[in-house]
């Protein structure tokens, strides 16, 4: 029975005890002005953004948002609960504890029996696995080792029809307890009773208080039906709020990532490989439940779920699932195996972890799942092809990346970009009337006009000609390759009219995706695309391109395309000058000159200084 203290013990309790000493004990502290500064313990993060403010005896992490006073802190450190953690910091004041008397609510013991009758199967099923062959055999078979067994309470449900009962039946359990939880049946027939899993592997399902609240058992002969089993439903268990493997992931992995699998034997086999972040969802489609688990307990979500039909169709639906709740998964696509399981048995943990390097973002993922039925090479198919992508891209937030997804399409498949782009918005206005008439109380976001405008707008006339020539052609790519890094770099060059005309449209348009980056609040994602789009064209033009190292050499870049600029000034003065037969006219065109001098030398002044 949980403990209920009183409330002015609990005050006690903080008054005593300097959140600063607890924490300073987890993880290294630095002061930093009144508060104290160090690396969040809650996520993964290089530069600490986790404060500590001994006047207000709280914590916060400004990355992750994490926050509390000293008893939260204490009860996610330590993955514990509030009891246990007022427990432990009274201990360490050396305060006596100080109980309230409440009455006890028996409809809470009788689903604590609920646990303890689950515990007790579990047990059960996990002694009869170790004396059974055949069940050991099976999952040799399946390569899963002694020590996934241990951690997973794997088990196995003999083959008879009353193993279970008779045994909980000794251990003083009820019929309806039983019952209850869905580890019998009753036959109308017989006006019997049964046990639900027979001849079957059997995955304790445990929550994130390490409870066992139900059972998943798998068929260990191929004539028996189902293939999984789960357990029914109960005042313990609810399928569609929880989350296979949840609670390991919340005791074993300080990261705060999650793979999001289709089945048991893919997150045991993942946790096998030393992957202890996998999860699955009991074989329910993806419920908004699960997905405010998910939010809960990480924040790089990755989908990898079986590769084929289904399991294609199930990704595109937790994809959006997890939008409607702000969560940008990431999709790891395998291919040469139908599932992770057999994905890391056939080619290890080495292998599988560079495909979740790479992982797909949606839209790459939409794009990804069409071509497996489209042949992108077939004209008929590719016009089917767009046609999809567009509907896909219509429903993205992101206008940055939908506009340089269609520059992508368009690049590869040859075809100008302006076409595709005006082809595109043709087909969301028809769209967008539909939804707009729709979706009065939709909470999906669409485009307002104003952003559509711009998304859509024509690209700029083109009458600047190539202004850069080779050697010199290189410097505007690498410019923009670096503002990607900060926006202080960015802003640097925000200043720089003369610069900016060096760019051609192709990177007028990239610069300003970048600026509409940096408004978003959090800009990584669409940076990472407009890079990748960076390198693609520098790519298609044979140039190299190079991050910067540091602001000074964004300088030396900025100062060599302004002098570029000014050399084109100087010579289409001189040759307007020479031209001109009006003496007013030339006299202007000489003083713009010599200004344009003037400056070039003040400029190759400050260069030998450097
Ligand atoms: P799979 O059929 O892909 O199972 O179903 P698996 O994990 O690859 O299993 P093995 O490798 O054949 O043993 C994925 C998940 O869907 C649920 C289970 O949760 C399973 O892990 N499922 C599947 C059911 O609930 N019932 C079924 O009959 C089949
Ligand atoms: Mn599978």
């Amino acid at each position: 029975m949980p403990r209920v203290f009183r409330e002015e013990f609990i005050e006690k309790i903080k008054d005593e005890i300097d959140i600063v000493d607890v924490i300073g004990d987890c993880l290294e502290l630095k002061r930093a002005g009144v508060n104290y500064k160090g690396v969040c313990p809650f996520h993964n993060e290089k530069t600490p953004s986790f404060v500590v403010s001994p006047a207000k005896q709280i914590y916060h992490c400004f990355g992750c948002g994490a926050g509390g006073d000293v008893i939260k802190f204490v009860e996610e450190y330590k993955n514990i609960s509030f009891s246990e953690a007022v427990e432990f910091l009274a201990e360490r004041a050396g305060l006596e504890l100080e109980v309230q008397e409440i009455a006890r609510d028996p409809r809470e013991d009788a689903k604590n029996r609920l646990y303890e009758l689950n515990k007790s199967a579990a047990i059960f099923y996990r002694e009869n696995l170790r004396k059974t062959e055949k069940a050991l055999r099976y999952l040799q078979r399946r390569e899963i080792d002694h020590k996934s067994i241990q951690i997973y309470g794997l088990g196995y449900a003999q083959d008879s029809w009353t193993a279970l009962l008779d045994y909980l039946k000794s251990q003083g359990f009820t019929i309806a307890e039983m019952l209850s939880v869905g580890l019998i049946i009753h036959s109308e027939k017989r006006d019997s009773y049964y046990d639900r899993f027979r001849n079957r592997l059997m995955f304790p399902i445990l929550d994130t208080r390490q409870r066992v609240i139900g059972f998943g058992g798998r068929a260990i002969d191929d004539s028996q039906k189902p293939k999984y089993l789960n357990s029914t439903d109960s005042e313990v268990f609810n399928k569609g709020w929880n989350l296979f493997s949840l609670n390991l992931l919340r005791k074993k992995s300080r990261e705060r990532k999650l793979i999001l699998a289709e089945g048991y034997m893919d997150v045991i086999a993942l946790f096998q490989s030393g992957i202890y972040y996998a999860v699955a969802s009991l074989g329910t489609a993806l419920t908004k439940e699960q997905v405010q688990l998910i939010k809960k307990n990480a924040e790089d979500v990755y989908i990898c779920y079986d590769t084929d039909q289904a399991g294609r169709k199930a990704t595109k639906r937790a994809i959006e699932r997890l939008a409607e709740r702000e969560i940008r998964p990431k999709i790891i696509v395998l291919d040469g195996a139908k599932d992770p399981d057999e994905y890391i048995k056939k080619f290890g943990k080495e292998s599988f972890l560079a495909r979740l390097e790479k992982a797909f973002s949606p839209i790459e993922y939409y794009d990804y799942d069409l071509r497996q039925e489209y042949d992108i090479s077939d004209s008929n198919d590719q016009i089917k092809y767009l046609e999809n992508l567009f509907e896909v891209l219509s429903r993205q937030d992101n206008k940055t990346e939908v506009e340089l997804y269609l520059r992508k399409i368009a690049d590869e498949l040859k075809i100008n970009a302006d076409v595709i782009r005006n082809d595109f918005y043709e087909r969301y206005k028809n769209r967008a009337k539909n939804v707009v008439a729709k979706s009065r109380n939709s909470e999906k976001r669409d485009f307002t006009s104003n952003e559509r405008e711009q998304l859509f707008q024509k690209p700029m006339e083109r009458n600047t000609k190539v202004l850069i020539k080779k050697k010199t052609n290189q410097l505007p790519y690498e410019l923009l390759y670096t503002v990607t890094i900060s926006k202080k770099y960015y802003e640097q060059l925000q200043n720089e009219q003369d610069v900016l005309e060096c760019f051609d449209d192709e990177l007028k348009i990239i610069y300003e995706t970048i600026g509409q980056a940096y408004e978003q609040s959090n800009p990584h994602e669409s940076l990472e695309v407009i890079k990748e789009q960076l390198e693609f064209l520098a790519q298609s033009k044979k140039i190299s391109l190079n991050q910067l190292k540091d602001i000074d050499s964004l300088h030396q870049i900025i100062i060599k395309l302004k002098k570029y600029r000014l050399n084109e000034k100087k010579n289409k003065l001189k040759q307007l000058i020479s031209e001109t037969s009006d003496e007013k006219q030339r006299e202007k065109y000489m003083i713009e000159l010599n200004d344009t001098l003037e400056v070039a030398r003040e400029i190759d002044q400050y260069m030998k200084t450097k």
